[in-house]
């Protein structure tokens, strides 16, 4: 990682890549929400950081004045490279987005439970009899990227490549236009010859879905196609990962709460909620297109936001005891899949995965602990979460 100038003062030099917020942001933000709720960087050619949950909402849901055409932050002006629909902005992105929601309503991912279920188990069958496992590395990041392959109709066996474009599109290396390129063109290359195939013979998975779309009645076109399939392999995996990797390091650490879940199946939903709520992984960026005024702060025209959903997420004002897990929590309005037109589509999917993952981890592994001098590794960046969770598992 290349080295950063020491943040002098979090409130007007704040750096989302910095060490210390990769380790606890929460600390961060929830010293800014009583000193200064809009921080300010110059670092990355200007970016403000609301730490309030009605801030964080009010900028999510006012695309006039705050746009999604960029949602990354970086030091160099970015080569474009569109997502639809979570890049554009209204009036295209309604129809971008409409078109996708069939595939991920609860009735189709409730039909991927049972198939979840084996691959959780699969990857417990590997490691069980060690009676330890890097619960990130040997499970967590396995489940989402082989349902989405498996949605998708592509190769389950393909999730490494999957996770090293990840690695490299999320890392410093993003900075490095000619990186960023060629990882573009090797997912484009690899889309492009799984449309080929289905030209030949059609198949009823998501990419032969997708390609059946129209808009306005027109076909999509390649450039769409593709940048949405890239969106489509991408957002559901270190996103995921993060939320069934940092479950896991919880519940290494809280006995009390492993043992509840297992006693007490019934609390699953409510306390997926929660888990989803207080170790929420994703913030996401805008880039401000007209000035505007939010929490009584200015927001210039050219610069952008980052808007921290768990913060949000954390907010006092907004939720009682915020930042404690509450396993039963009944009122639960978090923002973790995001707030206004962009809200997350495979939200569905997350939770059924963040659910079916714990369950059958449980249900094995009842009892396991943190492996002594065990070190976590955290992945920096916009979607948090420990990418290294090295536990030892119990007698019951
Ligand atoms: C715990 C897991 C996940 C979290 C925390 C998460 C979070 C988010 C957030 C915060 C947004 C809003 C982005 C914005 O405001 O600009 C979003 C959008 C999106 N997510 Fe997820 N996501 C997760 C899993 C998934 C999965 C499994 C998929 C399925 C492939 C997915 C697909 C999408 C898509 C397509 C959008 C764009 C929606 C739009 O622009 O209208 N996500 N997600």
């Amino acid at each position: 990682m290349a080295e950063r100038p020491p943040v002098v003062d979090w409130t007007r030099d704040f750096d989302h890549n910095h060490p210390d917020w990769s380790q606890d942001p929460h600390a961060i933000w929830d010293d800014l929400r009583r000193r200064c709720p809009v921080a300010h960087t110059d670092r990355y050619r200007g970016v403000y950081l609301p730490v309030r949950h009605d801030d964080i909402r009010a900028i999510a849901y006012d695309t006039e004045h705050f746009s999604s055409r960029r949602i990354s932050i970086l030091e160099k002006p970015p080569i474009s490279a569109p997502i639809p629909p979570v890049t554009s902005d209204p009036p295209r992105h309604r129809p971008q987005r409409t078109m996708l929601l069939p595939a991920f309503t609860p009735a189709a991912i409730g039909e991927l439970e049972p198939v979840t279920r084996q691959m959780c188990n699969e990857l417990i069958d590997a490691f069980i009899a060690a009676g330890r496992c890097d619960a990130a590395a040997d499970y967590a990041s396995h489940v989402p990227t082989r349902v989405i392959s498996r949605m998708l109709g592509v190769n389950e066996r393909d999730g490494d490549r999957f996770r090293t474009w990840i690695h490299d599109l999320a890392g410093d290396s993003v900075e490095d236009g000619v990186v960023f390129t060629r990882v573009i063109r090797e997912i484009d290359a690899f889309f492009r010859a799984e449309i080929a195939v289905r030209r030949t013979n059609s198949r009823s998975d998501l990419i032969g879905f997708l390609m059946d779309q129209t808009i306005d009645g027109e076909p999509l076109s390649e450039q769409h196609l593709l940048g949405t399939l890239r969106l489509l392999l991408l957002a559901g995996i270190d996103t995921t990962w993060s939320s069934i990797s940092h479950t896991l390091l919880h519940l290494a650490r809280t006995p009390e709460h492993r043992r509840r879940l297992a006693t007490e199946p019934a609390l699953m939903p409510s306390a997926v909620e929660e888990f989803l709520r207080v170790l929420a992984p994703v913030s996401v960026a805008r880039l401000v297109v007209k000035d505007q005024e939010v929490g009584g702060c200015k927001f210039a025209a050219g610069e952008m936001v980052l808007l921290p959903y768990p913060a949000a997420n954390r907010d006092p004002e907004k939720f009682e005891r915020a930042d404690e897990i509450v396993l039963d929590r009944q009122e639960n309005r978090h923002s973790t899949f995001g707030l206004g037109i962009h809200r997350c589509i495979g939200s569905n999917l997350a939770r059924m995965e963040l659910r079916v993952a714990i369950e059958e981890w449980l249900r094995r592994i009842p009892e396991f602990e943190l492996a002594e001098g065990a070190s976590l590794n955290w992945s920096r960046g916009l979607v948090r979460g420990p990418r290294s969770v090295p536990v030892r598992f119990l007698p019951v």
